[in-house]
């Protein structure tokens, strides 16, 4: 397939792919569940070992299915060439850091404000793919940035909050929605500069995309590891990595090992800037998919701004009595 080609299918299924992935991860953070709810750390785990697998088969096709080449070359590229593996270490252990904290923000915060607010990400890419890869943005692109943050703004903006009973509720879910906003926010600085940490690697060098991905992969897998024991080892110990695993643990699992093919063929075939603009899409499918389907997320919310500003207008020309 010719690369423009690759380019639009490599950013369709990106689409398709967050879309899925938010709102799985989501449902399944917050689906009512008997008994142990899925480590979220240990999917981060489950993810990364399944990416590493699809890589190597990648890498199997492309030296023409003999286990003979295959060997060779991981042995060549992985073993031997430590220095450049030990290259990947710095974004693997960022996106590592990335993987963990999405799953704070979306316990915490709906999927429609989460994408929306994730899409920040395409601002600290931009500033990254200026500051690291010497690009420069055309007028259009800077306007789209603009019109992002203020969509930012507008689903951020603070509800009305009632009075008592509910107040201590409210004020709990007031710290858990800045957490999440917290979290997503890291995560942005994170995104923008792995993304075009591995871009650099991947275009200043010849080596194949997948072998890429798993020397990427295989630290990955190892801070993943680090940070399963580290949070949840007395809880592995005891009920085992895959407790409270069911299919829609699987299924964000595999999406997230998919995204991580996607997201390498999109750097490659197209860029990190695009690869921004193609998920923001997503934001849209995410935010009408959450407001049917999962009913966690109310538009008029995003309106509450313009209402502010329409009584200030009014009240600024009432006429005393
Ligand atoms: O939101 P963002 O686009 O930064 O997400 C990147 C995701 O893709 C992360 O989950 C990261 O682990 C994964 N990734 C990957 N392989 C790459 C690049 C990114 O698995 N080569």
């Amino acid at each position: 397939m010719a690369s423009p080609q690759l380019k639009y299918l490599s950013l369709g299924v990106l689409v398709l792919q967050t879309t899925s992935l938010v709102l799985t991860m989501r449902y399944s953070r917050t689906l009512p569940w008997e008994g142990p709810r899925y480590l979220a750390s240990s999917a981060v785990v489950s993810a990364e070992l399944l990416k590493i697998l699809a890589c190597v088969l990648l890498v199997f096709k492309e030296n023409g299915y003999s286990i003979q080449d295959l060997n060779m070359v991981l042995t060549q590229e992985i073993v031997k060439k430590h220095k450049e593996v030990l290259k990947l270490a710095i974004p693997s252990c960022i996106y590592t850091l990335q993987n963990n904290l999405l799953y704070v923000a979306l316990s915490n915060l709906d999927a429609a404000t989460y994408q929306v607010t994730y899409q920040l990400k395409i601002l600290t890419t931009a500033l990254f793919s200026i500051s690291m890869l010497g690009r420069r943005l055309g007028a259009y692109q800077w306007l789209s940035l603009v019109i992002l943050m203020a969509g930012v703004a507008l689903v951020q903006w603070p509800t009305e909050v009632p009075a008592v009973p509910e107040e201590k509720q409210k004020q709990l879910s007031a710290s858990s929605q800045l957490v999440g906003v917290l979290a997503v926010l890291v995560a942005c600085v994170s995104s923008g500069f792995a993304g075009v940490y591995f871009e650099k690697i991947l275009k200043e060098t010849k080596q194949s995309v997948w072998l890429r991905n798993i020397q990427l992969g295989l630290f990955g897998l190892l801070f993943g590891l680090i940070g399963m024991f580290a949070y949840d080892g007395e809880s592995v110990k005891t009920s085992g990595m895959f407790q409270g695993y069911n299919v829609l643990t699987w299924t964000v699992v595999v999406l997230q090992a998919l995204g991580g093919l996607v997201i390498a063929a999109v750097i490659k075939y197209a860029d990190n800037i695009l690869k921004g603009f193609a998920t923001s899409i997503s934001i849209i499918i995410s935010a009408v998919i959450s407001f049917f389907w999962l009913q966690d997320f109310d538009p008029t919310r995003v309106l509450l701004p313009l209402y502010s500003c329409r009584n200030a207008f009014i009240n600024s020309h009432e006429r005393p009595a």
